[in-house]
């Protein structure tokens, strides 16, 4: 199971690395863009932050399959450790998937709305699709539907590619994915930390801590300071 941070925010991606079992960050045009700095300084100091074994996900700009691929070279030699190239299901993203994986460059095949296009970049030889979960729903489409059908079809077909469901915008649509079997999520940071925003676990918390202090005294705040 991969979950993973969808930003470019340093300061948000430290943190969520540093409480939670993390295992890589995704990126997009849009997400640097928020930044406002230079894209590859950005993209080094999110490596430094997370290691060089957690996927760093990077996406490409261009139109064509030569451009596409162009990119990618200088994406995986300029960035260090583990990356994956983000490419879009269009005809030429297909094309250029097909190409990256001649060359042995991983590919996560974005922007993904539909169970035919998961099925082409999967034979293309895409590690990875990301179907936007939020964003067909937006359409009235099922999002969490498609990751099924997505799921299914991998599974009936034996293509060993993974469904990184992205594009949350709350937390019940993350469970469903997951109901659904996807293989993993990239989601925003206040929507992972929303997961632990439950007020009956608060509640609890602090009934039982005060239930401990009113028994052993103010100072008895830890297991080891209480006699
Ligand atoms: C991640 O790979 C996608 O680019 C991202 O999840 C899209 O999310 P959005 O629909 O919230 O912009």
């Amino acid at each position: 199971m991969n979950l993973v941070i969808d930003s470019a925010n340093v300061e948000a991606i430290k943190n969520l690395n540093e409480f939670l079992p993390i295992d890589g960050v995704t990126t997009n045009p849009s997400i640097i863009v928020k930044e406002k700095g230079d894209f590859l300084p950005l993209l080094k100091e999110i490596r430094n932050i997370i290691g060089e074994e957690k996927e760093l996900f990077v996406q490409t700009i261009s139109k064509k399959a030569e451009e596409i691929v162009e990119e990618a070279r200088y994406i995986c030699t300029t960035i260090t450790g583990s990356i994956l190239v983000k490419v879009p299901v269009t005809l030429e993203g297909i094309k250029a998937i097909k190409m990256l994986q001649e060359e042995g460059i991983r590919t996560l095949a974005t922007t993904v709305y539909t169970p035919m296009s998961a099925l082409m970049a999967a034979k293309a030889g895409a590690e990875y699709v990301a179907p936007y979960v939020n964003r067909i729903d937006n359409l009235t489409g099922n999002g969490t539907q498609v990751v099924s059908d997505i799921v299914d079809i991998f599974s009936s077909q034996n293509l060993p590619c993974k469904v990184l469901a992205a594009s949350f915008k709350n937390v019940q649509q993350i469970q469903d994915v997951f109901l659904s079997g996807a293989h993993g999520v990239t989601a925003p940071p206040d929507l992972m930390k929303e997961i632990f925003h439950h007020p009956s676990v608060e509640r609890d918390v602090e009934k039982f801590r005060e239930e401990w202090l009113n028994q052993y005294g103010v100072g008895s705040n830890s297991l080891m300071s209480t006699k």
